[in-house]
Order: structure tokens, then sequence, then C-alpha cells
């Protein structure tokens, strides 16, 4: 039987691509859109709209009954540079969202959760290179604190209530349809725009602060795919390690000028750079690889020969 998807947070940056991408599986009627504000064009002609704050319970609950929805995708989030000006809003929408989906399973309401977590887990003591699955977490961050909770309530729920919950801790996320909001890797998205309008960039990174990054569809292949999966295959139910490639600024903007010989970046390191500091350079997803069978697609070469045919469009 075809799931019924309600995704909270289907106008952001993840949401867009993987809202789209559901609809084309499932078909457009079975993909609830969801969000605050309104999502682009093609989101809202392409099927169901509704508008929801995803810490309100009591609406999830109305829709989830409407169309009989089987599955949530919990996209809503504040990120990690927002999250340090915001911390109580922040803590609120990212663990409230999380609660009230969990409690909506445990309740039977519905069968199957995904919630994304990051990289953000990790902090200063966690090995930086080729940081394993379990490891020392003591993030140094808002944004952390909330996606590490997140985690242990994720496992909780599972172990206690039997809720089949999945998670990936994704890496900084580059696509160009919807531009990231407020995260630390956003310029790793910024730097395309910008190469193309200005042939400069100014980065909020030092040139050599290496971090793991992963292109759109590599994430949503891999999101779809985790939720796909048999539940015996899931052995990890706080969240999965999850990596493509792992880039300093420096080595993207020589990526840029072989399509942009003219491009030059410059560099000016704000508060981020310290939350930059704190995670991890390179990621193991070998648990991934070995219990579902991930497999990423796109390195910084083929990500940015497509990001260029795609921008030029
Ligand atoms: N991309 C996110 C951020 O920078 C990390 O998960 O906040």
């Amino acid at each position: 039987m075809k799931p019924i998807i309600l995704v909270l947070g289907a106008s952001g940056q993840i949401g867009t691509e993987l809202t789209q991408k559901l609809r084309l599986i499932y078909g457009n009627s079975n993909i609830i859109a969801s969000d605050i504000r309104e999502g682009n064009e093609e989101m809202m002609a392409s099927g169901p709209f509704e508008i929801i704050d995803a810490t309100d319970k009591a609406t999830i609950l109305n829709i989830i009954k409407k169309y009989n929805v089987t599955q949530v995708y919990l996209l809503a989030a504040m990120l990690s540079a927002t999250a340090e000006q915001y911390p109580q809003k922040a803590w609120n929408l990212n663990m409230n969202s999380l609660l009230a989906v969990l409690d909506l399973a445990k309740e039977k309401h519905i069968q199957q959760i995904y919630w994304p977590s990051s990289i953000a887990v990790f902090g200063p003591t966690t090995p930086k290179e080729n940081t394993p699955q379990k490891t020392v977490m003591e993030p140094s961050t808002v944004y952390g604190i909330s996606k590490v909770s997140g985690e242990f309530w994720c496992s909780y729920y599972h172990e206690k209530y039997g809720v089949d919950v999945r998670s990936l801790r994704y890496p900084g996320i580059i696509s160009l349809k919807t531009k990231p909001g407020g995260g630390t890797t956003d310029y790793a998205v910024d730097i395309y725009f910008k190469a193309l309008e200005e042939q400069k960039f100014e980065c909020f990174l030092s040139e050599n602060t290496r971090l793991p990054m992963m292109y759109m569809d590599d994430a949503v292949n891999a999101t779809i795919q985790l939720m796909q999966a048999k539940p015996e295959d899931i052995k990890i139910r706080n969240s999965y390690n999850l990596a493509a490639m792992d880039f300093t600024p420096k080595e993207v903007a020589k990526a840029i000028k072989k399509y942009i010989p003219n491009f030059k970046i410059s560099y000016k390191s704000d508060f981020r750079q310290e939350i930059a500091d704190s995670w991890p350079s390179s990621i193991d997803d070998s648990k991934a690889r070995n219990d579902w069978g991930w497999q990423h697609q796109f390195d910084l070469e083929s990500m940015t020969k497509d990001i260029f045919k795609n921008l030029k469009k």
C-alpha cells in the first residue's frame, strides 16, 4: 500500500525538493505539503498544501485525520547560526515539534516518522576526521544540543513504544531551488550563486575550514531510501551518520574557477567560524552503507558541473 505522507517544513531548503520527489514516487495527492508559509509555485500547484505550525500537535492531528496520513516527515527546524541568536525559540521549535510527532506515533495515529539530525550533534571533543557513528557527542551550539536531545528521544520512543522513527545526520546540504537560511554550511550554496552573478564571493569561514557536505539529490535519495528500507535493516534508531564529500572554501573556489575563471574569493570569518570549527571535517558513514545500502553519487567535481548546468538555464 502506498504511504500517505505529511511533510512538515515543506517550504524549506530540503522540504521543497523532497516533497516534489515524494510526489513523483507516490502520487501528488498522497503527499501533503505543509509549512508556516506557502511553498514555491510548483509545490502549491502540484498537490495538497496546509499551513501548519509544526509545534501545534492538535492541528497536525487534524490534518493526519483529514488525509488518513500514515507517515510524517518532520523537516521544520531552526538551523545553527540562527539558533545561537534565538536559543529559546530554537529549542521550542526543534524539540516540541519532534515530541508532538513522536507522541502521535505512540498514540498510533501514524506508522512511520522521518526526522533529520545533523553533524551538529558533534562538538569540539569529538574526533574530527572520519568521525565514527558512536563517539563523543558534546555539542557546543544550541542547534546541536537540540539535535542530540532529539536523537535520544527518537531511540527512547523506539525502545519504549515501538515507534518506527528513522533519522539521518545530514552534513551541509547544497541545493539550488530553495536557499537554506541561518546555517553555518550555507556559504557552500551562496558561493555558487555569487560566482555566477558577481564573479566574487566573501566567505564567512576561513579558507581551510573543512566540512562534510552533500548535494541535494543525494540527500533526497538517502532519505527516501532509509524510509523504504525494511525495519529489520534499520539497526540504528538515534540517527545514522551520512556522508558524500568534504571540502574547504578554498577547494570549492578552485572547482568553481574551472567554469568561471575570473572568480575571486575573499575570507572574513564571523561567529560562524567557531561553530564550523566545532564540527567534524569528515564523517564515517559505513553503518548506513552496510545496513541499508547507502551510496552517494555526487562529489565536488560532479556536483559543480551539475550546478552550473542548472544555474545557466
Ligand atoms: N547545515 C546545518 C547548519 O549549518 C547543519 O546541520 O546549521
